[in-house]
């Protein structure tokens, strides 16, 4: 089965995500507020230096599967579920930067008012145990009004220059393991493909 999927953050995480899951035959839509990584991905070449990246992302992009731009509200409404690549750098007092993951959960939870189906949010980027039920939930409930979604955590494994090959064997098998709260076709559909 074949889902649509948004990839939020397109730095090293996110494009390999993105160009993993195209090449896993799904439709993928990523999505960054710098429009040169927009533009990169978009015309098929790849936003980061990477192992076998250059290959997946045009690969991607010549199956029409790989597409990236700077429009979330579009990408949520075209897209079965979201991953959240974004990065949380250390603060001076040795507490991690949230503010990009608050920005991006507060637009999806916007674009999914206009949304009547339900969506999977999968956060990525690297958070403390609790902050999704803490902060991750209560600003996408607040902002969709709503509370029909799925969310998980996918705590990511990699070793470096062997993400394009680690990512499709392993990490997207967390997807609807430990860590998932609650999770539907599209955390199953990624687990099937994953083994
Ligand atoms: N790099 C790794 O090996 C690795 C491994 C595991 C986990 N992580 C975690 O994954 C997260 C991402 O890491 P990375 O190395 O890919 O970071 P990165 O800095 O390379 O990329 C982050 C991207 O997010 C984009 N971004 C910021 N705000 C945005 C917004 N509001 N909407 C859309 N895009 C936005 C930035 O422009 C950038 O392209 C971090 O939390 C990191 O700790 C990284």
């Amino acid at each position: 089965m074949s889902l649509s999927i948004s990839v939020f953050g397109l730095g090293y995480v996110g494009s390999v995500s993105a160009a993993c899951f195209a090449s896993m035959g799904h439709q993928v839509i990523g999505v960054d507020v710098n429009p040169a990584k927009v533009e990169t991905m978009e015309s098929g070449r790849s936003p980061i230096i990477e192992a076998s990246m250059s290959e997946l992302v045009a690969e991607g992009h010549r199956a029409g599967r790989l597409h990236a731009t700077i429009d979330s509200t579009a990408a949520v409404l075209e897209s079965d579920g979201s991953f959240v690549c974004v990065g949380t750098p250390s603060l001076r007092n040795g507490k991690l930067d949230l503010s990009h993951i608050e920005k991006v959960a507060r637009e999806i939870g916007a674009a999914l008012k206009q949304k009547k189906s339900g969506h999977t949010i999968v956060l990525r980027s690297t958070v403390l145990p609790g902050t999704t039920e803490s902060m991750v939930l209560p600003v996408i409930e607040q902002a969709s009004g709503r509370n029909r979604f799925y969310g998980c955590l996918q705590p990511g494994v990699y070793a470096r220059g062997k993400r394009g090959r680690r990512l499709s064997a392993t990490a997207i098998h967390n997807s609807g393991g430990a860590g998932c709260f609650s999770s539907g076709s599209f955390a199953r559909t990624l687990q099937t493909d994953a083994r």
